[in-house]
C-alpha cells in the first residue's frame, strides 16, 4: 500500500516542473510541509510491523531526500534567474518618460496677478465660499430690493429674510469686508478666489468662475492713486504701451465707480474679432470704497479713504492666451490643458 503511493509520488515529483516561484512554494507545502505528505507517510509508517520497518524505513527516508533535493535545486534555479535578470540591467540606457503635468491656465494667470501686486506691497487674503447675506450683500451696500440678491442671480443655500441667507459668495468683495472688519487700516489686499452666479452653462458664461479683487485703504488714498495702480498693473501684465481707458459704472460698494478697458491684446488697437472691432477690451471694475462700506467695517470714513477693485480671471486668461470657450476652463481635457507652459520646480 504505501509502496504503490511512494511510486506514485516519486513520479509526481520527477515529473515537477514549476513555471514560476509561487508553483515551487505549493509543491513544498504539499510534500515538506508540516502537514505535508511526507509528515504523513511518517505517521503511517508507525505503524507497519517491525519487519517491514527495515525496507520501508529506506524507502520512505529516500523518498523524503528526494522530494527536498528536487525542491532545493529547483529553488536555486529561480534564485539564479531573478540574479541573471539583475545583471542584465543596463544602466547606460535611457530613462522612461515619466508624463509632467501643466499649470492650469487660471493657476498661471492667478499666479502672475499674484506676483505683480505682491511687487506693489499688497498681501493675499482668503476668504469661504460659503457666505452669510451681511459679507456678500449688506455690508457692501446693496439695498435689500437689489437685483443681486434675487434668485435668479445668486446660489442661496438657506434664504430666509434676507438678513440670514446663506449663499455660495458671488463675488470675493465679501473678503474685502472681512478683511476690514478683523484689522486695522491701512489695508492693501488682493482677494483671488472662486466665486458663483446662477447663470446657464455656455461658452459665455459659467455658475462658477474665478476672480481676484483687491482693496487699498489709507489717509488721502484718492482716484489717481486707482488709476496709478492699475495702469502699472496692466503694464506688467500685458506689456508696456498697453494703454487704459476709464468708463463711469455703478458698483452699490464704490463711489465714484468704474470700468476700465485695455487696448485689445490681441491686435493692440487696430481692430479685430476679440475687441469686435471697438480696439478695447474690458477687464475689471473699480472705484472708491463708498463711505457706508467703511462705516459698516468699522472704518472712520472721515479718516480714511480708499479704492476697490475686481476682475475675472478667465477674462484675463481669455485675453492673453485667446480662449473662446468658458467651458474649456473646466473640462480638465488634457488636450487643452497640455498647451500650456509647464513649471518645472
Ligand atoms: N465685485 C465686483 C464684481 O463682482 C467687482 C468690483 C470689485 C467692482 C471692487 C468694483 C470694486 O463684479
Amino acid at each position: 500500500m504505501m509502496q504503490d503511493q511512494i511510486d506514485q509520488y516519486t513520479a509526481e515529483i520527477n515529473a515537477f516542473s514549476p513555471a514560476n516561484a509561487d508553483e515551487l512554494e505549493t509543491f513544498r507545502i504539499k510534500f515538506l510541509g508540516t502537514k505535508g505528505i511526507i509528515k504523513d507517510l511518517f505517521e503511517q509508517f508507525k505503524t507497519v510491523s517491525s519487519e517491514e520497518k527495515r525496507t520501508f524505513g529506506k524507502v520512505l527516508n529516500q523518498f523524503k531526500q528526494l522530494a527536498e533535493a528536487k525542491h532545493q535545486d529547483l529553488q536555486e534555479s529561480f534564485k539564479s534567474e531573478v540574479e541573471n535578470s539583475k545583471s542584465e540591467i543596463d544602466l547606460t540606457l535611457p530613462g522612461d518618460n515619466f508624463q509632467v503635468g501643466s499649470r492650469h491656465p487660471l493657476s498661471l494667470v492667478r499666479n502672475e496677478i499674484i506676483d505683480i501686486f505682491k511687487r506693489l506691497g499688497f498681501t493675499v487674503a482668503e476668504g469661504p465660499e460659503i457666505e452669510d447675506d451681511w459679507h456678500n450683500f449688506s455690508a457692501l451696500n446693496f439695498p435689500e430690493e437689489h437685483p443681486a440678491r434675487d434668485m435668479q442671480d445668486t446660489f442661496f443655500i438657506k434664504k430666509n429674510n434676507g438678513k440670514d441667507d446663506i449663499a455660495l459668495r458671488t463675488h470675493t468683495s465679501s473678503v474685502q469686508v472681512r478683511m476690514m472688519e478683523n484689522g486695522k487700516p491701512p489695508f492693501r489686499a488682493i482677494m483671488p478666489g472662486r466665486v458663483y452666479r446662477n447663470e446657464a452653462i455656455s461658452a459665455r458664461a459659467h455658475c462658477f468662475f474665478h476672480q481676484v479683487e483687491g482693496l487699498y485703504i489709507d489717509e488721502n488714498v484718492s482716484f489717481a492713486d486707482l488709476k496709478q495702480t492699475l495702469y502699472h498693473f496692466v503694464q506688467e501684465l500685458y506689456g508696456e504701451g498697453t494703454k487704459v481707458r476709464f468708463r463711469p459704472s455703478y458698483f452699490p460698494f464704490t463711489e465714484p465707480s468704474a470700468e476700465m478697458d485695455v487696448s485689445c491684446t490681441i491686435c493692440k488697437g487696430s481692430g479685430c474679432n476679440m475687441c469686435k472691432y471697438s480696439g478695447w477690451v474690458e477687464i475689471l471694475g473699480c472705484g472708491m470704497v463708498d463711505p457706508n462700506v467703511l462705516e459698516n467695517c468699522g472704518i472712520d470714513s472721515k479718516v480714511y479713504t480708499g479704492f476697490a477693485f475686481g476682475m475675472g480671471m478667465e477674462r484675463i486668461a481669455n485675453l492673453k492666451y485667446v480662449i473662446r470657450d468658458l467651458r474649456l476652463f473646466s473640462e480638465n481635457d488634457e488636450r487643452f490643458l497640455k498647451q500650456f507652459q509647464t513649471e518645472i520646480i
